[in-house]
């Protein structure tokens, strides 16, 4: 199944790997996490993700035990195992820190000693139909447990977990996250682009969002583009009146939204910089010598 779980180092088999009951992770979501995917076996981004993971952890001061170097290393030997367990085209990996297991209580102080876990899974990709014809996303306000702690990638996402949940309930695929203000701030697990009349427009860092790493690469690749980039704030009424909008993720690359709650975005189809932006982002990615997700649909 192309699967692998390295806890502290150590390999441990997926169907052996336990934590203790009294990790804080489980009991507070007190913990940090990135995902990391590969193309062509390759891990990409993974420089940028560790930094995050380290910003992630100070911004909660959860002590970062290992280098990155000895991490990168880990994460390797993660991949390595995973796949002489069995075949797959790509992996992602996902690395936890927790701050560890200690008496129950939630003064962080009581935590013994800081955990990491890695696992690593094959990579789904999502059905091309959501590349050809886009998808619904629903608009929500919510207040998340990561916005107390601005810019960190937190483990707790109940919050974003009921909206989703409610999102999938309308058979929408995301629900982006407003603020009381009416500006919308991001998906659940994804940033949020629009393009409004030749320019590419995206909440900014200030919105209180989780800067994506793909978010960054469209930036730069929009700008390289010669696209007129606009990072600031984005209102749900500008979103609704978008010629095009996509969402973000390292998972998903860019995936472009064709309806907003009951509102139609531009011809309600794929549009042409959302496109273009995806092709130059599977070239920088080093696979844009293969077939575009939506070429797979008839
Ligand atoms: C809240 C949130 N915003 C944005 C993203 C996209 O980040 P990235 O592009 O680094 O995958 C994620 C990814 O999980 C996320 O959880």
């Amino acid at each position: 199944m192309s699967r692998a779980v390295v806890i502290d180092g150590a390999s441990v088999p997926p169907e052996q790997a336990t934590v203790s009951v009294y990790d804080r992770g489980f009991l507070y979501g007190d913990g940090v996490f990135e995902t990391i995917r590969t193309y062509e076996g390759e891990l990409f981004a993974l420089d940028e993700h560790l930094e995050r993971l380290a910003h992630s952890a100070e911004r909660v001061g959860i002590p970062f035990a290992v280098s990155k170097e000895a991490l990168t290393r880990e994460i390797a030997d993660g991949l390595a195992a995973a796949r002489a367990s069995g075949p797959t085209k790509e992996n992602y990996v996902r690395v936890m820190l927790t701050r560890g297991a200690g008496p129950l209580g939630l003064d962080p102080a009581l935590a013994l000693k800081p955990l990491r876990v890695i696992l690593v899974e094959p990579l789904k990709p999502l059905p091309p139909e959501l590349y050809c014809d886009g998808v619904a996303v629903v608009v929500r306000q919510v207040a998340r447990a990561g916005d107390a702690a601005e810019g960190a990638k937190v483990s707790n996402y109940l919050a974003s977990l009921l909206a989703l949940r409610a999102a999938k309930a309308e058979g929408a695929h995301e629900a982006l996250i407003a603020g009381a203000d009416g500006s919308v701030r991001e998906g659940t697990t994804s940033n949020v682009f629009a393009v409004r009349g030749g320019e590419l427009c995206t909440p900014g860092v200030d919105a209180g969002i989780l800067v994506g790493i793909t978010r960054l690469h469209v930036l730069s690749l929009a700008r390289a583009a010669g696209l007129v980039v606009r990072e600031g704030r984005l209102t749900v009424d500008e979103l609704l009146h978008a010629d095009e909008a996509f969402l973000t993720s390292s998972l998903r690359e860019i995936l472009p939204i064709v309806r907003v709650d009951d509102h139609r975005i531009g011809a309600g189809a794929p549009g042409p910089v959302t496109r273009e932006l995806h092709r130059r982002y599977r070239a920088m990615a080093g696979v844009g010598h293969l077939p575009m997700p939506w070429e797979a649909c008839s």
